[in-house]
């Protein structure tokens, strides 16, 4: 950091900056200088997955967490403000009519290309004068409401702040930034660099070249969801006979020259030309195909970009980056070496990337304490008021190293576990404070989760958590960095297949969490369990109910014990056990 920017930041002590975002997956995130104090998505609170909007409620939580008022947070940094981000904001219903169209919660319209049309031609406007007084006029009113008063809104482009994301949290030295994802204020990538305390811009791809887009339209013509079930296509192109890139009828969507990433066609001709394939042809083969060329790009746009810039470490961050196959591809490029994506790679993690770049703005750091367990928590006392209001549940106190051993008995034996403890987990994934638990080795154990809580297809892979120290005995580990956040996947030992046979995936891969100081319960947990096994390996799957987001509180938590019947949890120090139970 530079002197004159240490002497402000100095000025600045004890400064707060709040981070909101409204879009796709909204929610907050509070900084307190150098230090992610709070971050959690909206979903939590109202149980509706992937919830849009203003995030109130989890600004009022970050609030509360640090023990401030509104009035105490000068500084609000938001983004997004393209044209039809910022018609979402002040048209009243057309957010609510898009997220339950996009969730399929209403029937099909009747005139579905119709929708389709409109919405990629809106969407690729970007943002058009207008946009950002009207956006944020909206934000302020919505912060006065709140009885904010007093503050500075800084306004942050939203590829920056994917970008933010990504620069301020590895903790690599110089760092090649690309962000990736379906679009947001008419661009859909970028490529940076941090170095000597900047981070800048290089090169940017357009909203009409999205890779995003491209993969989410073959997500909604197989029948799925569009910006949520994108990992289900992935786990599915698995079961397609593997076939050479030559004969991949969708190889020449897109092309890459140097840096330079381009599409065929624009968004409404792609949509059309990928739904008369996708008739042709079974839909795992489709996905293969949008998988195969998805791999094909990304690695050779990465790869063309460490050897132009000349910087092996990358941080990644967009939604493109949530797809851990393609990932694993890049992260075995030679000239990589260091490698990091950010957790909460998708627009769910735009708040912290808005309030990051804000205050990198005023104070000049780079470098921000992060983890992964940033929502709320709840003493013991809290928890057992709730776990003793109802009869259904006995429980007993327990030291929660005692729990981490008892937990791992049990799931050794050959149980699954719900295991709630401390801070909920910020991102797509229970990293071992809001986690369903069961033996890595076991199918039987694996089909009954599936068939009484999870009720996953059948495609779809479980995750493994392992101890950091065992994961080069498990996996085809390289010393690149290690991932604490389920952010890659890795082919397994093949001594291993047995031993991790509920969390490996049909092609020998699997996506996992090595765990190490960042989380002294679990990692304990994971010792109790190589105690008695010879490996620190569990499956870890996050503790919902089907269909809703992650639980967030202990009532949460014994309503999904109540509606799949499940008979244990530990939680927070109490050990809970469901008379109803099997
Ligand atoms: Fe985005």
């Amino acid at each position: 950091m530079h002197s004159s920017a240490i002497l402000l930041f100095r000025v600045l002590q004890d400064m707060y900056v709040l981070g909101v975002w409204d879009g796709h997956d909204a929610g907050a995130a509070l900084l307190e200088d150098s230090r992610v104090l709070y971050a959690a998505n909206e979903e939590r609170f109202t149980k509706r997955k992937l919830e849009m909007g203003f995030p109130s409620h989890a600004v009022a939580a970050a609030l509360a967490f640090a023990g401030v008022k509104p009035t105490d947070i000068k500084h609000v940094a938001f983004s997004t403000t393209e044209l039809t981000k910022t018609l979402e904001r002040v048209v009243p219903g057309m957010r609510e009519r898009y997220y339950l169209l996009r969730r399929r919660k209403v029937p099909r319209p009747r005139f579905e290309d119709f929708w389709h049309d409109l919405k990629y031609t809106l969407t690729g406007v970007g943002i058009v004068p207008g946009c950002n007084a009207v956006s944020s006029a909206w934000i302020a009113r919505n912060l006065r409401h709140m009885g904010f008063a007093d503050f500075k809104l800084h306004r942050v482009e939203h590829h920056t702040a994917h970008a933010a994301t990504a620069a301020f949290t590895s903790g690599h030295g110089k760092r090649l930034v690309i962000t990736l994802d379906g679009l947001g204020d008419g661009l859909s990538g970028s490529i940076s660099t941090l170095e000597n305390g900047a981070l800048e811009r290089h090169m940017v791809i357009r909203a009409r070249d999205s890779l995003g887009i491209f993969f989410e339209q073959v997500t909604n013509i197989v029948g799925m969801r569009e910006l949520e079930d994108e990992g289900k296509v992935m786990a599915m192109a698995d079961y397609s006979y593997p076939f050479d890139y030559e004969s991949n009828k969708l190889k020449d969507f897109f092309k890459l020259e140097g840096t330079v990433l381009s599409a065929a066609y624009g968004a409404r001709k792609q949509y059309r030309l990928l739904k008369s394939l996708a008739w042709q042809m079974p839909r795992e083969q489709f996905a293969y195909m949008a998988q195969q060329l998805t791999e094909n790009m990304l690695v050779k746009l990465v790869s063309n970009a460490t050897d132009r810039f000349g910087i092996g470490e990358v941080a990644f961050a967009g939604g493109v980056f949530a797809n851990v196959k393609a990932n694993m591809k890049v992260r075995r490029l030679e000239n990589i070496k260091r490698w990091y994506v950010f957790p909460h790679m998708g627009d769910g993690g735009i708040a912290l990337g808005s309030a990051l770049y804000a205050s990198h703005r005023l104070t000049g750091e780079t470098d921000f304490a992060f983890n992964a367990y940033l929502g709320d928590e709840y003493t013991e006392e809290q928890t057992e008021n709730v776990v003793k209001a109802d009869r259904q549940f006995t429980y007993e106190r327990e030291d929660r190293n005692d729990q981490a051993k008892h937990a791992a008995e049990m799931v050794e034996q050959g149980s699954y576990v719900f295991w709630f403890q401390g801070r909920m987990e910020y991102g797509p994934r229970a990293l071992g404070d809001r986690s369903i638990l069961a033996p890595a080795s076991s199918e039987q154990v694996k089909d009954k989760l599936n068939m009484y809580v999870k009720k996953r297809e059948w495609f779809q892979p479980f995750a493994p958590s392992m101890l950091e120290a065992d994961a080069g005995r498990i996996l085809e580990y390289d010393d690149k960095g290690a991932d604490r956040f389920m952010t890659m996947a890795y082919m397994v030992r093949p001594e291993m297949h047995g031993a991790a046979r509920s969390v490996v995936n049909v092609d020998h891969s699997a996506r996992p969490q090595m765990v190490g100081n960042e989380n002294p319960l679990y990692a304990d947990l994971l010792s109790a369990v190589a105690e008695r096994t010879g490996l620190g390996l569990v499956l870890n799957t996050s503790f919902n109910l089907h269909g809703y987001p992650i639980v967030m509180d202990p009532a949460d938590a014994l309503k999904v014990m109540k509606s799949t019947g499940t008979k244990h949890m530990f939680i927070n120090g109490i050990t809970v056990t469901n008379r109803k139970g099997v």
